[in-house]
């Protein structure tokens, strides 16, 4: 079977995961957190780094970190993980959903100016699979009406968006370093992973020194267990953050080892009928996460019958997102009962991704695509 994703773990990774255990550095301290906290922020181009256990808490860590009235709401796609969902509601807010663009599969930016209300706070880009979500008109409309932004780039290391926002002059920009706030997920199928693990990165003191107080139980400096604010302990360890800085000297060459991927099928499956490919926008570039395809309902295949069908010839797969208005549990709970976004339902039940990982060889590409040739034509 051709896995959707191996990790791939180095000498690097042995020798400073060595350091910690023989230097009994193994918990929340240490010098790797540090230099991995200021190594991703300077690569995503942002000033402070907030390394946490998981990309869950990041955005559990940043949605806090705003310190907001309850009942407050935040835009975001309602094609996305769960993680996003909750981090506003564990947070006592409100999620308020659009709809994907068909191209991209990001969120729909052209739909959000209608969802802005007198209790809109937040912005939640959430850059899919890997490709940059549209980042100017957003940001446009979020200063207008001074909203923040919160960009989950948990799938979308190392991509980068154009931005033309400044006097004219364009600037290639990387993802997560666009919002007031960002987070990444460092799991093992991200393209930077420290087993579990999760970063927040800012360019603001402000939020930063929330986001950390927040990381480790708010506690307060000047007096040990007493608390003045509700946290959580969402720590890394300094094991984790090891493995992040081994990875992070490789971060050139994972990229250009995922782009690789994503050039080589498309040009082997460009031609297939029926079947929508990712894209790249003129303004993106993007680093494809996991290779996404979706099934015109024309093939009259959905995504399980794909799926099955792959998997019988030795392809692993895994499905696209159920969207958040789709999720019983929200329903339960009396929200989204009643939307539609026509474009996360289809992409739901016809999307799937192929083997995406960075042991992928250009022969297991060439088995997967002769596969997915043998399925569909
Ligand atoms: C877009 C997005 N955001 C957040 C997360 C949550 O990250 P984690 O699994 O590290 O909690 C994921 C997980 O893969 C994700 O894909």
């Amino acid at each position: 079977m051709i896995p959707v994703n191996e990790p791939v773990l180095g000498d690097r990774e042995i020798d400073y995961a060595t350091e910690c255990i023989r230097s009994g550095w193994i918990s929340s301290a240490g010098r790797f957190i540090e230099e991995f906290e200021q190594q991703w922020a300077a690569y995503c181009g942002m000033k402070h780094g907030i390394a946490v256990s998981n990309g869950t808490a990041a955005l559990q860590t940043a949605v806090a970190s705003l310190g907001l009235k309850p009942g407050y709401q935040v835009i975001m796609p309602t094609f996305t993980i769960i993680s996003c969902a909750l981090a506003v509601i564990y947070n006592g807010g409100i999620p308020v959903l659009v709809d994907s663009d068909p191209r991209t599969w990001c969120m729909d930016v052209s739909m959000i100016e209608e969802k802005i209300t007198d209790q809109t706070r937040a912005i939640m880009p959430v850059h899919i699979y890997g490709h940059p979500v549209d980042m100017d008109p957003l940001q446009e409309l979020a200063d207008c009406h001074r909203l923040s932004i919160i960009e989950d780039a948990a799938e979308a290391h190392g991509a980068e968006y154009l931005s033309n926002r400044d006097k004219n002059t364009s600037r290639w920009l990387r993802c997560g370093g666009m919002g007031h706030l960002s987070c990444f997920s460092f799991y093992a199928n991200k393209l930077i992973t420290t087993g579990e693990g999760g970063m927040v990165l800012t360019n603001d003191p402000a939020l930063a020194e929330k986001a950390r107080s927040t990381r480790n139980l708010c506690f307060r400096q000047e007096k040990r267990f007493y608390h003045t604010e509700l946290g959580s302990n969402f720590r890394l360890t300094n094991l984790q953050a090891a493995l992040g800085l081994a990875q992070m000297e490789r971060i050139d060459k994972i990229v250009e080892k995922k782009r690789w991927i994503g050039k080589a099928y498309t040009e082997r499956l460009q031609n297939i009928p029926g079947v929508q490919l990712p894209v790249e926008e003129p303004w993106a570039r993007q680093v494809y996460w996991m290779f996404g395809v979706v099934l015109d309902r024309s093939t009259g295949k959905d995504a399980i019958e794909f799926a099955n069908q792959l998997k019988a010839k030795g392809v692993e797969t895994r499905p696209f997102f159920l969207g958040m208005h789709e999720q019983p549990v929200f329903h339960k709970m009396g929200l989204f009962r009643d939307e539609n976004h026509p474009v996360a339902e289809r992409i739901a039940r016809q999307g799937l991704y192929l083997p995406s990982g960075l042991t992928l060889t250009e022969s297991q590409l060439e088995q997967v695509t002769e596969a997915v040739r043998e399925v569909l034509l």
